[in-house]
């Protein structure tokens, strides 16, 4: 069975109706990045970033997964599939997918300040004042800018084993996500799916100008195309 790897960013969730970071209207125009997404916003401010992943958290019940979120999750009945995102929301989880890393973290859990204890808070709000079994305060569990990406080897070695890439509506900004491609094995196509213009890829890299939906629905057409080719090359043998 081929392995393919996916590796997704806020494009992915956009038609579930969740803003992007960086396109015209996305969250960092309204929100100054290092105010709520920085360790440094913390130790300023944390009741301004509860609020705000507090806001994040509760539109998660009002999104549903895309098709697109679907048809990686149908995948898997034809491929073995990863999925590597830089997404905080649950939507591949929900439509199905059962590999999910998130290297940025998840909106659904919370921790203690150290992060060596996770909690499943589900769609709970994080209070002022809430705090962690071991006195610190309860944090969301989402990695900020200025904080290390543990998921980034286990990442890293799931792309170093990918037969296809597939990469998914992230602008290719931030790193260490952005350089995990860099560990696909030579020969091993890559495909890009984001209808922006203009597009921060490699040379190489077989670019899809498309949503996230339609992009992955004609991708799948050549997926189990060319997987049914190689039934029927196996079984002349
Ligand atoms: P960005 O907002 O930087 O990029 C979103 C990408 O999705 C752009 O390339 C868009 O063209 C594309 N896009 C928009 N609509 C799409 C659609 N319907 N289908 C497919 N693609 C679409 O988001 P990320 O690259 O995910 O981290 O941002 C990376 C990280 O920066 C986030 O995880 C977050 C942010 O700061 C933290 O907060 C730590």
């Amino acid at each position: 069975m081929q392995h393919i790897v996916f590796l997704t960013g806020a494009g992915m969730s956009a038609e579930s109706g969740i803003s992007t970071f960086r396109d015209s209207g996305g969250l960092w125009e309204n929100y100054d990045v290092m105010k709520v997404a920085s360790i440094e916003g913390w130790y300023e401010n944390p009741d301004l970033m509860l609020t705000f992943y507090n806001e994040r958290r509760a539109q998660l019940d009002k999104v549903e997964p895309n098709e697109g979120h679907q048809i990686i999750a149908a995948l898997e009945k034809d491929f073995k599939v990863s999925v590597i995102t830089q997404n905080v929301d649950n939507l591949h989880e929900r439509a199905g997918s059962t590999e999910v890393v998130h290297l940025h973290g998840e909106l659904t859990k919370a921790c203690n300040e150290s992060k060596t204890k996770v909690y499943d808070i589900g769609l709970k709000p994080i209070r002022p004042g809430d705090k962690a079994e071991d006195g610190s305060r309860l944090r969301p569990f989402i990695v900020w800018f200025g904080e290390a990406v543990p998921m980034i080897e286990k990442a890293a070695a799931l792309v170093s084993k990918a037969d296809i890439v597939v990469i998914i509506g992230t602008s290719m900004q931030v790193y260490p996500a952005a350089g995990l491609i860099h560990y696909a094995r030579r020969g091993v196509p890559v495909y890009l799916i984001d209808p922006a213009e203009e597009v921060n890829a490699p040379s190489g890299v077989i670019i899809i100008r498309d949503k996230a939906s339609a992009g992955m629905a004609r991708l799948k057409e050549e997926f189990l195309k060319s997987e049914a080719g190689r039934g029927s090359a196996s079984s002349l043998k």
